[in-house]
């Protein structure tokens, strides 16, 4: 399969309108997960270009915060027409560098258009407020700004969605990003710096860094021209971004890991849930942060779930991303290859019975097979770490207060989803699970218009949605006071 236009497929980072290469010259070697081939390399970049690009975002501050929201949407607009009119490419060049299947790039491609869309339009919607006065000579105002100079750092399980999921809002309301892709999937985000300078975002305005995460994450967090930094990754991350960004007080939003709860009850539609449990779990081989990843069905019906899973898990198709009827990619590494393998070893090894799956389809590749496992307890590692992997694990309950209780043990709250027929359960579930997302009656909640992101330990602010351009703006708040303001003759 070949690209349309090879124009799309970067090895180089972009700076300033310019594509260059790392000071040193270094690069890093970028691998396809399927088969382990180099796809391509691109600059192995650390803390002097990054306070370069930083430098450039600063200057073009200046002129793109001067444009209408109007002005910015209609350029966003332009950027995502021209993503869409390369979509196909687009697709190729992810499933290349990530390993999930084409119709699944595909899907993802349509997602991140959602995002452009979406913000391309709020961008003409930010709204201040006049305020009540409280004394007559006085008059009040709240009106809402840019919050400057950004930086993003995004994973590799979603490389095109989640760039454009920071950059749009981040551009709709007047800022400037510095954005650093994983080092694992950088190609989709060269891409779409690629179409963003044709769609006439200025230079400047969104740049690329790619390179070495630690230094690059060090000057986006430390450079105090940064006026907000937006993370996607592991908690673990989130947390050392969050502590080096404390030293200038920088404005963050941080979607971290989730460790979803998946509650099945007795009164479910169990086909239903069946579906709704496939698309959350084997979506991306399960590496998305809302993927289920404790899976909680009640004693009554957990015989007959699991036998109809089972048959549903065995009609799936590991391979090659780029074969139409594979629905299952490779993992993305072997780091990635041993923490799912060390889980289901410490499942199976304290009593857990494996279904399905179990075991790479063949060693020395990064293709784990779909795995379902039953009897999982709560001393089991599986019990409470992220998966992110093709596995279920499930636990039997038995009442509602008891499901409740396992859902909600744990650090993590980011989605939550369970099947139920009955309504006043659902109210009651919806308002006492402890997670900024919660899934009723489906397994996919992604998209532009829901506010995405999470409690406790998996985050702070929302991506997406009303609320995701809030994130990148700051509220000023105006007295204006005057003596004729009180004795107008009007
Ligand atoms: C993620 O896993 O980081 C994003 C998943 C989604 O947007 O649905």
């Amino acid at each position: 399969m070949e690209m349309r236009d090879r124009l799309l497929f970067r090895q180089q980072a972009y700076v300033g309108g310019e594509w260059c290469d790392a000071d040193s010259r270094e690069t890093l070697d970028v691998l396809n997960p399927f088969d382990g081939n180099v796809i391509g390399t691109v600059p192995k970049m650390g803390q002097a270009e990054t306070a370069r690009a930083i430098r450039c975002a600063d200057v073009a501050l200046v002129a793109w915060k001067a444009k209408t929201g109007k002005e910015r949407g209609a350029i966003l607009r332009k950027w995502h027409d021209l993503i869409e009119a390369n979509s196909d490419d687009l697709a190729l060049l992810l499933t290349l560098e990530q390993g999930k299947p084409l119709a699944e790039a595909k899907g993802e491609l349509t997602y991140a258009l959602s995002f452009v869309e979406w913000f391309a339009e709020e961008a003409k919607r930010v709204y201040g407020d006049v305020l009540p006065n409280t004394r007559s000579d006085q008059r009040l105002l709240a009106i809402k700004q840019p919050v400057g100079v950004c930086g993003a750092i995004i994973a590799w399980n979603f490389p095109s969605a989640l760039v454009t999921r920071k950059v749009s809002p981040a551009l709709a309301a007047g800022c400037t990003v510095v954005l650093k892709p994983a080092e694992l999937t950088p190609f989709a985000a060269l891409a779409l710096a690629h179409l963003a300078a044709q769609a006439g975002i200025p230079p400047g305005v969104f740049n690329v860094v790619t390179g070495d995460p630690v230094q690059i994450g060090k000057e986006l967090s430390a450079n105090p021209v940064v006026r907000k930094l937006t993370f996607t990754g592991s908690t673990e991350t989130g947390r050392l971004l969050m502590q080096q960004c404390a030293s200038n007080i920088k404005k963050l939003s941080l979607e971290l890991g989730g460790n979803a709860p998946f509650i099945v009850f007795e009164d479910a539609d169990l086909d239903a849930a069946i579906e709704g449990l496939l698309a959350s779990k084997f979506r991306n081989a399960g590496q998305t942060c809302v993927c289920a990843n404790r899976v909680y069905v009640h004693a009554a019906v957990v015989d007959e779930f699991a036998d109809k899973l089972v048959a549903r898990i065995r009609q799936m198709k590991l391979g090659n991303g780029l074969d139409s009827a594979v629905s299952l990619g490779p993992l993305i590494d072997r780091r990635a290859v041993a923490k799912v393998s060390r889980l289901v070893e410490d499942a199976r090894a304290k009593g857990a019975q494996v279904l399905a799956g179990g075991k790479l389809q063949k060693e020395g590749t990064l293709l784990y097979e779909a795995t379902l496992l039953l009897g999982i307890t709560s001393d089991m590692q599986i019990a409470r770490e992220e998966i992110f992997g093709p596995v279920v694990g499930i636990t039997t309950f038995s009442t509602e207060q008891e499901a409740l209780a396992m859902a909600n043990d744990s650090p993590s709250g980011l989605a939550a989803y369970f099947f139920s027929a009955d309504l006043e359960r659902s109210w009651r579930l919806m308002e006492g699970l402890e997670y900024g997302i919660v899934g009723i009656n489906t397994g996919m909640v992604s998209n532009e218009v829901g506010p995405f992101g999470g409690i406790k330990e998996s985050g702070v602010g929302r991506e997406g949605s009303k609320y995701g351009i809030e994130e990148f703006l700051e509220i000023k708040y105006v007295c204006l006071s005057g003596k004729s303001l009180n004795t107008s003759p009007y």
